[in-house]
């Protein structure tokens, strides 16, 4: 079966999901531009050949950027009525509105490839100077507003700030959570079928925290002290130092003789301090009894012990030993045979397991993206080629949907959706015009 060949093709995936220099993941289920979202579709929309379209997209996240550096997991370009909660429930005030969290920050690792990968360099140029500075300011937040006690270990204050919604591993922190006390009505399970989606409970919970942050002013002192959620999650983690030692690597390398390091010297100076702390503090949350790294609820002081596939993001951001990295690299070839559309996002042999509801079980391409890289970056060639063989496996059942079920490759959530098919054009099928160019420009395939 190949549920490619009548189907539209990645590139016109994209196309068809371009509202305007921005792409929304879906339509319907997600009408709005996603912070994670868009760095993984520039991938898409270099790949396609567009690089300008690639920088667009980055540069349309970034028009949501708020004073303080953060960068909305959500910025609502525009009006629609078929997603919950929607700006007035986030009760942002700024243009465009957007959410009041952030999301795994990914951007700066794919600027960077969009920079080394672009053709057309006087392109690259330009739109590495004109956005670098508020992704460098990006990260600053990152790490002043979400790590004040400099543990090297920054924080997150919502579930869907991981982008990991509902994974087991917020279960325990999320029972901390009041419900929310008011009635709302998801737009979600109208659009999917509810069996791939989250449970009115976690709902419950999520919206009680937009509205706690609404009610406290966004102020970061108080979100620290005293928001009923506060997790340090280890693929946020992860990603954030990967995307921090990629701006560092963009202004040092410099290949452009754009004065980066000179321009963004104290910033620099500050994100490698940051670089430091985390590489130590992230050891904190190795378990050597399981074999993975693990998340933490920073209020209940817990380890959060679910083998979840953040607990491996760490080979992406290169923190791990190389001991610790074949430990995990054998926990994932077995956890691949468990179930062969994977990476499934809860390891099977969960009892918290559910192959297609959401995070709790169905593969995710762009994570496995992430985690072929960090093999591959390890010397795990065997284990990078078996998750990029599992991903293909995958598109190749069911097309480029949301997410798949990781026993049967079914696809679930939404359809048409743009990171599955910008990961098809970016990793899994490059076009041959594609690769050429790569390969003119000296770069080394990682997964
Ligand atoms: C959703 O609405 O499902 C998103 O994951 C929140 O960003």
């Amino acid at each position: 079966m190949n549920a490619k060949l009548d189907a539209l093709s990645a590139h016109d995936v994209l196309k068809l999901n371009d509202l305007g220099g921005y792409t929304v993941p879906t339509r319907g289920l997600y009408p709005f531009q996603w912070n994670w979202d868009a760095a993984i579709t520039a991938l898409g929309w270099l790949a396609a050949g567009d690089e300008a379209r690639a920088w667009r997209e980055v540069e349309r996240l970034l028009e949501g950027q708020w004073d303080n550096g953060m960068v909305p997991h959500i910025v609502f370009h525009g009006d629609a009525e078929t997603y919950f909660p929607g700006p007035e429930v986030w009760g942002v005030k700024r243009s465009p509105a957007t959410s009041a969290i952030s999301q795994p920050p990914v951007l700066a690792s794919v600027m960077k490839l969009l920079f080394e990968q672009g053709r057309d360099r006087r392109l690259a140029e330009e739109k590495l100077a004109a956005t670098l500075p508020g992704v460098i300011r990006y990260h600053l937040w990152f790490y002043r507003d979400r790590d004040p006690e400099h543990t090297g270990r920054v924080c997150s204050y919502h579930p869907w700030e991981s982008g990991m919604d509902n994974s087991p591993q917020w279960d325990g922190p999320l029972a901390g959570v009041p419900p929310v006390d008011a009635e709302y009505v998801r737009r979600d399970t109208g659009l999917v079928d509810p069996s791939e989606r989250p449970h009115k409970y976690e709902y419950d919970r999520y919206i009680y925290l937009v509205k706690f942050f609404q009610q406290n002013a966004h102020d970061a002192e108080v979100l620290y002290r005293d928001c009923p959620y506060r997790v340090e999650d280890i693929s946020l983690i992860s990603i954030l130092h990967r995307g921090t030692r990629d701006l560092i690597a963009l202004c040092e390398e410099d290949a452009a003789g754009l004065g980066l390091v000179n321009t963004h010297g104290e910033a620099l100076f500050s994100l490698k301090q940051s670089l430091a702390r985390t590489e130590e503090g992230v050891q904190a949350l190795w378990s050597d009894e399981l074999g993975y790294f693990l998340s933490r609820d920073a209020r209940a002081n817990v380890l959060l012990e679910h083998v979840t596939t953040a607990g491996i993001l760490p080979l992406f951001a290169g923190v791990a030993s190389t001991a610790q990295a074949q430990r995990m690299g054998g926990l994932l070839e077995e956890w691949l045979a468990q179930a062969p559309f994977g990476v499934a996002s809860t390891h099977p042999a969960s009892t918290r397991f559910e192959p297609k509801r959401y995070w709790r079980g169905p593969s995710w391409l762009h994570i496995n993206w992430m985690l072929a890289i960090g093999c591959e970056e390890y010397g795990m060639s065997r284990e990078a080629d078996r998750i990029k063989q599992a991903s293909q496996k995958c598109i190749a059942a069911a097309g480029y949907y949301e997410y798949f079920n990781s026993v049967t490759g079914e696809g679930c959530g939404g359809r048409d959706f743009s990171w599955t098919a910008a990961m098809d054009l970016y990793w899994l099928n490059p076009l041959e015009s594609f690769t050429a160019s790569k390969a003119a420009a000296g770069v080394v395939e990682a997964p």
